[in-house]
């Protein structure tokens, strides 16, 4: 029995292990042909977004896992390459998109473009150093009350962390790179981006969110470990 349940989990794993090559080769290969991980679908789906939204249905899901499965952060960016607006605003837009409780969207999004801003987050954060660098950076930030009951105020973390990864995979998918760089909750963070920014009382920064085309290409880290997975009971 026992024996029995070895060759079915190694089989598993093996399966779901091909499984994961198989999503980054097609990331790969979509990657090859549109310069992006993201392929046309995608494209098609951000151009109806404000307009009155369409739906996603059409058979692109092997996309979202390419991106998903290949995103990493990037930390060095093309100094000489500027990021094109339209791209921006699609990040943005895929922000937007993300899940919050109550459906409350607690975010707000300062795009920081002016290098004189990026310079004075790269020196004074000491782990967002490579703010410096990017070509703009995205503040995430929420609104401490977002209009739900005692710890339901907390949700804002939550709901702007949704955000910031539709932030990430959005800039990966359109040949970006990002990385998502801590704030919250280090109270010292907090106050020097507030004051750089000028984030006004009752609203707080969860990151700051470095942007650029990548000048690096990092392994992508393999992170499955069927161990962190509990069947039914823990
Ligand atoms: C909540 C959070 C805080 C992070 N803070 C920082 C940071 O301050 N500076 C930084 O360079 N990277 C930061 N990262 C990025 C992680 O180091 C990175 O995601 C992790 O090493 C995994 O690598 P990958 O993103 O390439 O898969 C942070 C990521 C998360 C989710």
């Amino acid at each position: 029995m026992n024996k029995i349940v070895t060759v079915g989990v190694v089989l598993a794993v093996t399966l779901a292990m091909a499984g994961c090559e198989k999503v980054e080769d097609a990331g790969r290969k979509v990657a090859r042909k549109t310069g992006s991980v993201v392929g046309k679908g995608a494209t098609e789906f951000f151009s109806g977004v404000g307009e009155g939204i369409k739906t996603v249905s059409d058979g692109n899901v092997p996309d979202v896992l390419s991106a998903i499965a290949t995103r990493k952060s990037i930390r060095k960016f093309d100094p000489l390459r500027a990021v094109e607006d339209e791209k921006v605003e699609k990040i943005l837009k895929a922000a937007m998109c993300a899940p919050s409780a109550m459906d409350k969207r607690p975010w707000e999004f300062v795009v920081v473009k002016d290098k004189a801003q990026l310079q004075k987050l790269g020196e004074r954060l000491p782990y967002s150093r490579v703010a410096n660098g990017a070509q703009l950076a995205i503040v995430v930030c929420g609104s401490l009350d977002n209009g739900l009951p005692g710890r339901g105020k907390e949700y804002w973390i939550h709901d702007c962390s949704a955000a910031s990864m539709n932030i990430l995979l959005a800039a990966h998918g359109l040949g970006l790179g990002a990385v998502w760089t801590g704030v919250f909750p280090g109270e010292e963070r907090i106050a020097i981006v507030r004051e750089i920014l000028a984030i006004p009382d009752g609203y707080a920064p969860l990151n700051v969110i470095p942007i650029g085309y990548p000048a690096e290409d990092p392994a992508v880290k393999n992170k499955w470990n069927p161990a962190k997975i509990h069947a039914d009971r823990w």
